[in-house]
């Protein structure tokens, strides 16, 4: 299989970044992301501030500029307390997006308290402000939909955290199309979705990536890269240990469509390209999408998907024949 350790990046200074804006309105980012939710994690070389540290150096040093973090990454603010002190003196170097009021996670703040209303997003954002160390944040996106505020509302906290300069834009993440649809037609001014979104994983296709589209939205897949899976790593038979997905979460790797991965693999050794670049190049080609956020747990992983963002692009023709693959 080709794999993305076939390449390696001797020098970052080297590497080409692009920039998108983020939707029609949001701000410009770079086209390869780095999403955060390593860092805290048990068993990884981002759990501690040491390995955060070297990942957010090594972001800086290449211009990878879109951070993307929640509050609930690495447990109760972690990932958001290490990116605050490893951004000090380096803030307006980055986009820092971050997240608030997952439904299924709770932060301990105001127990009890609808997650989109606007108690709790005033208090949400504080803690969010105080962990990143900063005094406002780039992308302030709502985690996922909550059943009980009405959307008016928590737009209208969020509005009132954009004129008071606390977050400079809102987006939001697991929002279904009507439910997107619904957020424009209450006159919010998102300028962003995320949502799972991989070569494994198409079901944005059908509507909420022509809704993402209509209401001019910007697009973030996460789980980019499937854990790994579209990196090019694993084979059928090759699974190296020391990854999140083995230690995990192994049963992924065990259930795999591996057919349609060694297919994959072929094409890409037939094109001449490794499997990461093919997986950043095809992702890039659809339309709405502005970043892959792909998550490392290592500088020189994060470097390999800067480099591989601006490695390849295909012809129409070309992203054609990787879909059907995955179909
Ligand atoms: N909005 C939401 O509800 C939501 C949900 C989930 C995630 N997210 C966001 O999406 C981001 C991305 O998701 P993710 O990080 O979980 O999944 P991912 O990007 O699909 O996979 C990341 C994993 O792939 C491996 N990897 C990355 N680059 C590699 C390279 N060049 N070569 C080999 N392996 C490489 C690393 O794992 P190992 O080295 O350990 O193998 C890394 O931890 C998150 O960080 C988060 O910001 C959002």
């Amino acid at each position: 299989m080709t794999g993305a350790t076939a390449r390696t990046v001797e020098d970052k200074s080297m590497v080409n970044i692009d920039y998108r804006t983020l939707g029609t309105d949001g701000p410009l980012v770079s086209t390869v992301g780095l999403g955060c939710n390593n860092f805290g994690r048990q068993g990884t070389l981002t759990e501690y501030q040491e390995g955060t540290t070297a990942v957010l150096e090594a972001a800086i040093e290449l211009g990878v500029t879109l951070l993307d973090t929640a509050d609930m990454y690495g447990g109760a603010g972690t990932s958001e307390t290490l990116m605050g002190v490893a951004l000090q003196g380096k803030r307006d170097s980055v986009v820092l997006a971050t997240k608030f009021g997952h439904q299924d996670y709770d932060m301990g703040i105001l127990p009890g308290v609808p997650k989109g209303s606007r108690a709790y997003i005033r208090e949400a954002v504080a803690g969010s402000l105080t962990r990143l160390r900063t005094d406002r944040i780039d992308l302030y996106q709502m985690h996922t939909p909550d059943p009980l505020t009405p959307i008016a509302e928590t737009i209208a906290a969020l509005d009132e955290l954009v004129d008071e300069g606390k977050i400079l834009f809102y987006g939001h993440s697991n929002f279904s199309a009507a439910q997107i649809a619904e957020a424009a037609a209450a006159g919010g001014r998102f300028v962003s979705a995320q949502d799972e979104y991989s070569l494994l994983a198409r079901g944005v296709e059908a509507e909420v990536l022509p809704a993402v589209r209509a209401h001019g939205l910007g697009f973030l897949p996460y789980f980019p890269l499937q854990n790994g899976l579209l990196t090019g790593k694993f084979t059928r038979t090759q699974r190296p240990a020391d990854t999140r997905i083995m230690r995990q979460r192994p049963y992924l790797v065990e259930d795999a469509p591996w057919d349609v991965l060694e297919a994959y693999a072929a094409w890409c050794e037939a094109h001449g390209i490794t499997m990461l670049e093919a997986t950043f190049g095809w992702m890039l080609a659809q339309p709405g999408l502005t970043s892959v956020i792909a998550g490392t747990t290592k500088p020189e992983q994060l470097a390999l998907n800067a480099a591989a963002s601006t490695a390849w692009t295909p012809t129409a023709e070309e992203a054609a024949e990787i879909s059907r693959l995955f179909a």
